[in-house]
């Protein structure tokens, strides 16, 4: 449900008054940057103020789906704050969380999504890279302090409802001749929690700007103690569904893939099998999961379907051998 800019601009302008993050005479612009079932995004400009506030979805919907909300939020807002003591370049800063509002800096307008550019063919293979290093950072300095962070990252409850439920037990029923494999991933997952886990690493999740130094993870909804092998599954598997898009540009997205795996470096021979099944699920999902991506045609899909399958059932020594099945 998409959030209309009339009920947001009150709101959101009265919260961050309220807060002192903008001067009650300051006149502020508000932007939609999406709306979605479970909360609004916005942009908020004007005299010293340039933020991007996510609100939980509206109060006037039920109780319980507020409540989860609010928890996301705070889980995000949490993340950020950890992410910022490991690498503050790489994620917005966070400037309050509060009453059901997150407030985060905002990204120059001339920044935009990864996404933006691996669809049009631009595959800077240096994001790549530091997608990776961060990845590894992140991954390094979590597990150092697990412990601590047990109360705040523990829980799995909005992992297993927005992830595992949608994506690898819907897949499973789809493909119950792979329900061995997708079992044992979905095992492996939930037995092993070693470090954080973002749970939503994909390119749309990542802001670039001009340089290679401009770059901010964003969106940590989903931020769990957890597999270290599902954050790379997602960039490599969307580098692979954007190679099944454009095979024309297979070199340049390969390259990124293994730019980024050199970078982040953290796989043994164990880890090694579960990164190869996550990314064969992640697949999958987005071909027969609850939300497929809108960018593959009839024989795209079938494709991904084919690659999947293969990396679950007969999976290949390395992941990045499924650039060399694709071809
Ligand atoms: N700090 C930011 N600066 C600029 N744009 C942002 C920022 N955070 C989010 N956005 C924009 O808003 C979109 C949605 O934000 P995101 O945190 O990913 O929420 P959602 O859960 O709706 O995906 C992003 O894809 C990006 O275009
Ligand atoms: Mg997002």
């Amino acid at each position: 449900m998409s959030a209309d800019i009339a009920d947001l601009t009150e709101p959101v302008s009265a919260h961050l008054r309220a807060r002192g993050l903008a001067d009650l005479e300051v006149a502020l612009s508000v932007h939609v940057l999406t709306g979605g079932v479970s909360n609004d995004v916005v942009a908020v400009t004007g005299d010293g103020v340039d933020v991007v506030v996510k609100r939980a979805l509206s109060q006037l919907r039920v109780q319980q789906d507020w409540a989860a909300d609010v928890g996301r939020l705070t889980t995000e807002g949490r993340a950020l704050r950890l992410a910022a003591t490991i690498a503050p370049s790489s994620v917005p800063p966070v400037l309050d969380l509060s009453d059901g509002f997150l407030v985060i800096g905002r990204a120059p307008d001339h920044w935009h999504t990864w996404k933006a550019d691996l669809m049009a063919g631009v595959v800077d293979a240096h994001v790549a890279a530091r997608l990776g290093e961060f990845l590894a950072q992140l991954q390094r300095c979590t597990a150092d302090r697990v412990d601590q962070l047990r109360d705040e990252f523990g829980s799995r409850t909005a992992f297993e409802q927005l992830r595992v439920d949608p994506f690898h037990r819907q897949i499973r029923a789809a493909h119950l001749d792979l329900a061995p494999q997708i079992d044992r991933t979905i095992e492996v997952m939930a037995q092993t929690a070693p470090c954080l886990v973002h749970g939503d690493y994909s390119p749309k999740n990542v802001l670039v700007g001009d340089s290679d130094a401009e770059m901010w993870v964003i969106d940590w909804e989903v931020a769990h103690l957890g597999d270290p092998t599902f954050d790379p599954a997602w960039i490599v598997g969307h580098l692979l569904l954007k190679t099944i898009r454009r095979p024309d540009h297979s070199d340049r997205y390969h390259a990124a893939a293994a730019a980024f795996l050199d970078a982040w470096g953290r796989t043994d021979p164990d880890s090694a099998s579960q990164l190869i099944r996550q990314t064969g699920c992640l697949l999958l999902a987005r071909v027969d999961g609850r939300s497929p991506v809108d960018y593959l045609d009839d024989s795209g899909q079938m494709t991904a379907r084919v690659l999947g399958r293969r990396l679950l059932g007969n999976p290949p020594q390395l992941l990045q051998d499924a650039w060399r099945l694709l071809a």
